[in-house]
């Protein structure tokens, strides 16, 4: 099959076998891409018209007890500024991202024992109870059944978990050997399980992946059908052990991102912060290959240095969500319009 046939097959069908997609990932022209970039702009238009949802990402915790290989705020890094935000201060991000049109609040942070259910169960109503209107949506990594459990009970509606690699051998390069793809795909099952709108992803050009794992990625999320999928490019963080790799490529990002579009019509697919980070119109060029959520920054602007993922994670400019007016223009310039909307999944699954 050409490259053109394998893009015609996943608009009709929506799935392509192994070969068909290793062959489309790796060989596929800059003119071949224009082809998918259209074909995958056509299939979210077709699901979501010209709008644009937006979260408010407020990232509650820099602390983590796991120790990924790639990230800047693993346990052993010992450079790391490590914050907790009170329920004062979350309370606050939300306020302020009400008056800016955010319906959907993104609680996310590094695996801190601190937030217990009790505390977290806490957060969630008090904001549900004064944001009746808005979803909340939780990252905080690997936590039990019951405390998943627990945690929707108290009126959380949505999970970000990536699964980061699909692959065995892969995931146990970038975890240290405590985590396991296993623990990690049974508490996505157990997420979707429960109700929530579950997002899983992974990161583009990490250590060690390949065009095998990135179909096997592909394979995974068309298999567990998360109601979101969060991919961006792997950046080297200065303070890990991955610091002298490459960044992941922008090219390929937006290649995954077409790709997932047609498999999966009407995911919600953010074009993320990563992408805006090494490539000044990432964003843009996201939504235009298929991508329909951005996140901005609603974090306390003291704290946004503190939460570093990776080398210069942008948190500031078009990220922030006090900017929200330049984010839009820039949209609404590529003919798209930012919706006060929750943004929910519409799908039937
Ligand atoms: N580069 C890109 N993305 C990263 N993440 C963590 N570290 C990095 C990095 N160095 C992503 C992971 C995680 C999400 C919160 O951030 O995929 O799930």
């Amino acid at each position: 099959m050409t490259n053109i046939e394998i893009i015609e097959k996943l608009d009709a069908v929506h799935t392509a076998d192994n070969s068909e997609l290793a062959q489309l990932i790796s060989t596929i022209t800059d003119n071949e891409l224009e082809v998918l970039r259209q074909t995958a702009q056509k299939c979210a238009q077709k699901h979501f018209g010209n709008k644009v949802f937006i979260r408010g990402l407020i990232e509650i915790s820099s602390i983590c007890k796991n120790d990924c290989y790639y990230c800047g705020i693993r346990k052993s890094n010992k450079n790391a500024v490590r914050y907790r935000l009170s329920k004062e201060q979350i309370l606050d991000c939300c306020e302020q991202g009400y008056k800016l049109g955010f319906r959907t609040f993104v609680m996310q942070g590094g695996e801190d024992g601190y937030f217990t259910d009790e505390i977290m169960c806490d957060i969630i109503s008090s904001i549900k109870q004064k944001y009746p209107d808005c979803a909340v949506t939780l990252s905080l990594g690997e936590r039990s059944r019951e405390s998943y459990q627990r945690l929707y009970d108290a009126g959380a509606d949505r999970y970000l978990l990536r699964h980061e690699t699909a692959n065995k051998e892969h995931y146990s390069k970038l975890h240290p050997q405590i985590m396991t793809l296993k623990g990690r795909k049974q508490c996505l099952l157990n997420l979707k399980e429960i109700g929530f709108q579950t997002g899983a992803g992974f990161m583009v050009g990490s250590p060690y992946q390949s065009i095998g794992t990135i179909c096997e990625d592909l394979r995974f999320i068309e298999q567990l059908a998360p109601q979101m999928c969060g991919i961006g490019p792997f950046v080297p963080h200065k303070d890990t052990i991955f610091k002298n790799e490459r960044s992941g490529s922008v090219r390929l990002c937006l290649v995954l991102l077409s790709v997932i579009r047609l498999m999966n019509p009407n995911i919600l697919l953010p074009a993320t912060t990563a992408l805006g980070t090494v490539d000044p119109i990432g964003r843009e060029k996201g939504i235009l290959h298929g991508a329909n959520v951005v996140m901005p920054n609603l974090s306390p602007s003291e704290h946004r240095k503190d939460y570093s993922l990776y080398d210069n994670k942008l948190c500031t400019g078009d990220e922030a969500a006090e900017s929200l007016k330049t984010l839009s223009e820039k949209l609404k310039k590529i003919g798209y319009q930012i919706v006060v909307d929750r943004g929910d999944y519409k799908g039937n699954h």
